[in-house]
C-alpha cells in the first residue's frame, strides 16, 4: 500500500463524518473541526513540506455505509488512517475493517467504554471521564431517583448499565428506562413524558442522540416540565442540538463533557474564532468537534516524527503524545490509546449557552474498562462543583 499520495506527495486521509441522516447536526461539527485543523496544517506549509489531503464521504448516519466506505477508502484510495465515526454502532462497524487492515481511526466522540483495539485512537470521553462526574454531581445535587430516556443502539444500553451502576453503589434507584429509535419524532416522546410526570423521578439521565434530541426537550417543555422541576442530564446534548431545540427548551438542563464552546480561556476563544472564521458567525463548536480539531494535530505532530504514515511507525509516536487543545492539555495514554482529558459539567443558560458549574484542577487519566473508578474515584476528590444548582424550587408545581 502507497504511505502517501505518489502523484502529489501528499498524506492523504480518510474522513467519514455523516453531512446526511439522523446524527448529522453534530457530525457536521466533527467534520468541520477536522477540516480546520488540516486547513491549518496546509496553510502552515503541510507536514515535513507536505500537505495533507483529506479523501471526505458522506456515510448518511448508517453503520453499513460507514463500513462500506472504510472499504472504499483502505482498499480503493489507499488510505491507512481515518478520522471519523460518531454513534458507536458505526464506530463497531469501521473496527473489523481497520483491524483487517492494519489502518488507524482516530475517534473523536465520547463513547460507553469496554473497548481497545490497537487500531484506535480514542479521543473523546471515556466514562471515568463524564459519567462517574455527573452521577456524583446528579446525586448531591438533585437526589438519587433516576429515569433514563435513550435512543435505541449499543452506546444507550451500555451507557444505562454503567450509570445504573454507579448509582446503586450509592443507593440510588433506577425508576425505569426507556428506549425510542434514532428516527423517533416529539410525539413519540409523548408517553415517556406522561410516564416521568407520573413517577416523579429527582432527574432524568437522557442518552438520547442525534436530532431526537430536540424532540425529546421539546416534548418535555411542551407538557410543562423545565429543569427547574426535573432536570435532563446528558453526555450527549451539545450546542448543536440547542440550536436546533432553542435557548427556552434547553434552558437549566445539565451535559457532562471535557469541553464547551463557552470555555474562558485564551487557547479556546483563539479556536472559536477561527472555527467562526472559518465556518460562519451561528456554527456550533461541540465537544465533538473539539476532539475532531485537536486528534488531526495530535496526528500531524507524531507524522512529524514518524516521516512516515504507516500505521506501525506512526501508532508508536502517537502513544504518549500530547496537544495544547481548546480544553487544556490532553494526552494519548499509551496504555489503552484513549486520551486524558478535562472533565467538565455545565449547564445551559437563558441565552442558549452552557455555563461550566464543576470542573477538575488536571486532566484525568482514561479508564475504558473502569477498572478503579467508581462514584468514590480518586480524581473526584479534584472535581470541584463551583455552582450548585437552582434545584428543587418548582418540584411542588408537578404534584
Ligand atoms: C456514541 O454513540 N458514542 C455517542
Amino acid at each position: 500500500m502507497p504511505r502517501h499520495s505518489e502523484r502529489t506527495q501528499s498524506w492523504r486521509v480518510g474522513v467519514l463524518f455523516s453531512q446526511t441522516g439522523v446524527t448529522s447536526v453534530i457530525e457536521k461539527t466533527q467534520l468541520n473541526g477536522t477540516l480546520l485543523a488540516i486547513e491549518e496544517l496546509n496553510s502552515a506549509g503541510g507536514v515535513l513540506g507536505r500537505q495533507i489531503e483529506p479523501v471526505i464521504y458522506d456515510p448518511a448516519s448508517e453503520p453499513y455505509r460507514f463500513r462500506d466506505l472504510a472499504l472504499q477508502l483502505t482498499n480503493v484510495d489507499k488510505v491507512n488512517v481515518i478520522f471519523g465515526c460518531y454513534m458507536s454502532s458505526t464506530r463497531k462497524a469501521v473496527l473489523p475493517v481497520v483491524e483487517r487492515h492494519n489502518a488507524l481511526l482516530f475517534y473523536p466522540t465520547l463513547y460507553e467504554g469496554f473497548e481497545f483495539s490497537p487500531n484506535v485512537i480514542y479521543t473523546g470521553a471515556a466514562p471515568n471521564q463524564n459519567s462517574v462526574q455527573l452521577a456524583h454531581f446528579l446525586m448531591e445535587s438533585f437526589g438519587k431517583r433516576f429515569y433514563f430516556v435513550g435512543s435505541n443502539y449499543i452506546y444507550p444500553y451500555e451507557s444505562n448499565r454503567i450509570m445504573r451502576d454507579l448509582v446503586r453503589q450509592s443507593g440510588g434507584e433506577i425508576i425505569d428506562e426507556r428506549y425510542l429509535p434514532l428516527d423517533a419524532v416529539e410525539e413519540d416522546f409523548e408517553s415517556v413524558v406522561v410516564d416521568i410526570v407520573k413517577n416523579q423521578p429527582d432527574v432524568i439521565f437522557s442518552t438520547v442522540v442525534g436530532q431526537a434530541t430536540a424532540h425529546f426537550y421539546r416534548a418535555y417543555a411542551r407538557a410543562g416540565l423545565n429543569s427547574d422541576m426535573i432536570p435532563i442530564a446528558s453526555l450527549t446534548t451539545n450546542e448543536a442540538d440547542i440550536r436546533e431545540m432553542g435557548a427556552e427548551v434547553a434552558c437549566g438542563h445539565y451535559t457532562s463533557a471535557p469541553y464547551f464552546e463557552g470555555i474562558e480561556t485564551e487557547e479556546n476563544e483563539c479556536f472559536v474564532a477561527r472555527f467562526r472564521a472559518r465556518f460562519g458567525a451561528d456554527e456550533p463548536v461541540t465537544s465533538g468537534a473539539e476532539a475532531a480539531y485537536f486528534q488531526v494535530h495530535l496526528f500531524a505532530e507524531a507524522l512529524k516524527k514518524s516521516g512516515d504514515i504507516g500505521t506501525e511507525v506512526l501508532r508508536n509516536e502517537l502513544m504518549g503524545g500530547e496537544y495544547s487543545a481548546p480544553q487544556g492539555r490532553v494526552r494519548i495514554d499509551p496504555d489503552n490509546g484513549h486520551t486524558y482529558l478535562w472533565p467538565r459539567i455545565a449547564r445551559v443558560d437563558a441565552n442558549g449557552r452552557f455555563v461550566v458549574v464543576a470542573t477538575t484542577s488536571s486532566a484525568v487519566k482514561p479508564d475504558p474498562y473502569l477498572v478503579s473508578p467508581q462514584v468514590n474515584d480518586w480524581s473526584l476528590r479534584q472535581f470541584k462543583i463551583m455552582q450548585t444548582a437552582p434545584h428543587m424550587a418548582n418540584r411542588s408545581k408537578l404534584k
